[in-house]
C-alpha cells in the first residue's frame, strides 16, 4: 500500500467551490475518514484522488508519485462507490473475479481463486459464492461491492460511504468487519461518510471537512474532546453535546473570554446541592436500557444529561446539575484552552520530578 496526500486542492462546478484549498495526507496503513454533511465535498475529494475530476489547483500524489496528471487507469486505486452495482446476472463468484480477469492484469485463474476466497472469508460470504448476485441479501450485496473492490491490491482503497445504504443493524456489523480487515490487510483507506460513529470507530484520523474546507484533523479522541470549534464540538457525539451560554452552570476552570461551553452528556453529573450545582427540573426520560438520558432544564436552557438506568427519576422531580469537564469557546466559537486543574497541574509536576 501506499501515502496519499492532497495538496492545497481546490475544485470548483461553476461558481460552486466544492473543495476549498484542501491539504490532507493518508499515511500508509492508514483509515483516515472525511466527515461531513451532504455536499461538503467528500465524494469529489475521492474523485480527485481517483483522477476522475480534476482539480483547478493543487496536486494529488501517491505512494510520493505525483498523480494529478495521471489519468484513472493509471493511478492504482480501487473505488467503493456510494450507489453500488454488482452484474447481476454472474455469481458471487464471478462478481469478486470480475476486476481480476481485466485484460490488463490477467492472472493465473489458481491465483484469483486464491485471493477471491480469502476476500469472501474475510467478508463472511464465502459460502455465497455460487449464488447469483440477485439473491443476496442487502448486506450481501454490498459486501459483494467492498469485496470488488478488496480483491486488488491497490496502492489505496477509496470508499465512498459504503455503509450508508444499509439498516442500522447491518451497517454496525459492517463496521465492525470493515474495521478487522482494514488491521488484517494493512491498507491505505481514504473512506468518507457523514456518519459520525463511523468515524469515531474505524479512523485512525478523521478529517472534518465544512463546505469544502478541512477544519480539523485529528484521532477521534483529539477531534472528540478537543473540537476545534462549536461546529466540530456539535458534530460528534450522540446525544449531541449541550451548548449553553457562559454563567448557565457553573465552570469555575472556564478562562477569560469564554463565551460559549460545551457540556457533554458525560460530563454532565447529577449532584448535591453545593457551590458548582445548579438546580433542574427534569422535562423528561429518556430509558435506553444501559443508561438513561434526563432532558433538564437548567435556567431556561436544555440539557441533555447521562444518567444511571436504574435512578429512580421521572418528568417533574428536581435534581442537581454539576459540570465536571466544561469545553470552551469563545464569541467567534473558537474552542479556547482550559487551563490544566489543581489535580492535573500536580500530576504533571510528579511526571516531570521522575528520575
Ligand atoms: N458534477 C457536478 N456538477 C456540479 N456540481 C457538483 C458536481 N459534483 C459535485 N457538485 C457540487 O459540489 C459540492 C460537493 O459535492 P459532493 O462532493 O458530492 O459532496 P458530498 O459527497 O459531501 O455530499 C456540492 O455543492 C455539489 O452540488
Ligand atoms: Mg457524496
Amino acid at each position: 500500500m501506499a501515502e496519499v496526500s492532497l495538496t492545497g486542492v481546490t475544485k470548483r462546478f461553476g461558481g460552486a467551490t466544492a473543495l476549498d484549498d484542501l491539504s490532507l495526507t493518508v499515511g500508509d496503513g492508514e483509515l483516515v475518514v472525511l466527515l461531513g454533511p451532504t455536499g461538503a465535498g467528500k465524494t469529489t475529494a475521492l474523485r480527485v484522488v481517483a483522477g476522475l475530476e480534476r482539480p483547478e489547483a493543487g496536486t494529488v500524489s501517491i505512494g510520493g508519485r505525483p498523480v494529478t496528471d495521471v489519468p484513472p487507469a493509471g493511478r492504482d486505486v480501487a473505488f467503493v462507490f456510494q450507489q453500488f452495482s454488482l452484474y447481476p446476472h454472474l455469481t458471487v463468484y464471478d462478481n469478486l473475479a470480475f476486476p481480476l480477469r481485466s485484460p490488463m492484469r490477467r492472472e493465473p485463474e489458481a491465483a484469483i481463486r486464491l485471493r477471491v476466497e480469502r476476500i469472501a472469508a474475510l467478508l463472511r460470504i464465502d459460502h455465497k459464492l455460487g449464488n447469483r448476485a440477485t439473491r443476496l441479501s442487502g448486506g450481501e450485496m454490498q459486501r459483494v461491492a467492498i469485496g470488488r473492490a478488496l480483491v486488488r491490491r491497490p496502492a489505496v482503497y477509496l470508499m465512498d460511504e459504503p455503509l450508508s445504504a444499509l439498516d442500522a443493524k447491518l451497517r454496525s456489523e459492517l463496521r465492525l468487519e470493515l474495521k478487522r480487515i482494514k488491521d488484517e490487510m494493512g491498507a491505505t483507506i481514504l473512506y468518507v461518510t457523514h456518519d459520525q460513529i463511523e468515524a469515531m470507530t474505524l479512523a485512525t484520523r478523521i478529517g472534518v471537512l465544512d463546505r469544502g474546507r478541512l477544519v480539523q484533523v485529528g484521532t477521534p479522541r483529539e477531534v472528540y474532546e478537543r473540537p476545534c470549534s462549536v461546529h466540530v464540538a456539535a458534530r460528534l457525539g450522540t446525544p449531541a453535546i449541550n451548548l449553553i451560554p457562559a454563567g448557565v452552570l457553573p465552570a469555575p476552570a472556564a478562562p477569560p473570554g469564554t463565551h460559549t461551553i460545551g457540556a457533554r452528556t458525560e460530563h454532565l453529573r447529577l449532584g448535591a446541592a453545593g457551590p458548582n450545582g445548579r438546580p433542574a427540573l427534569i422535562h423528561r426520560v429518556e430509558h435506553l436500557g444501559d443508561q438513561s438520558h434526563l432532558h433538564v432544564e437548567v435556567g431556561g436552557h436544555t440539557l441533555v444529561v447521562l444518567a444511571d438506568a436504574h435512578a429512580p427519576l421521572k418528568a417533574g422531580d428536581r435534581v442537581v446539575v454539576e459540570l465536571t469537564d466544561p469545553v470552551c469557546f469563545d464569541a467567534d466559537g473558537v474552542r479556547i484552552d482550559v487551563p490544566p486543574g489543581p489535580a492535573a497541574a500536580a500530576a504533571a509536576m510528579m511526571g516531570s520530578m521522575r528520575p
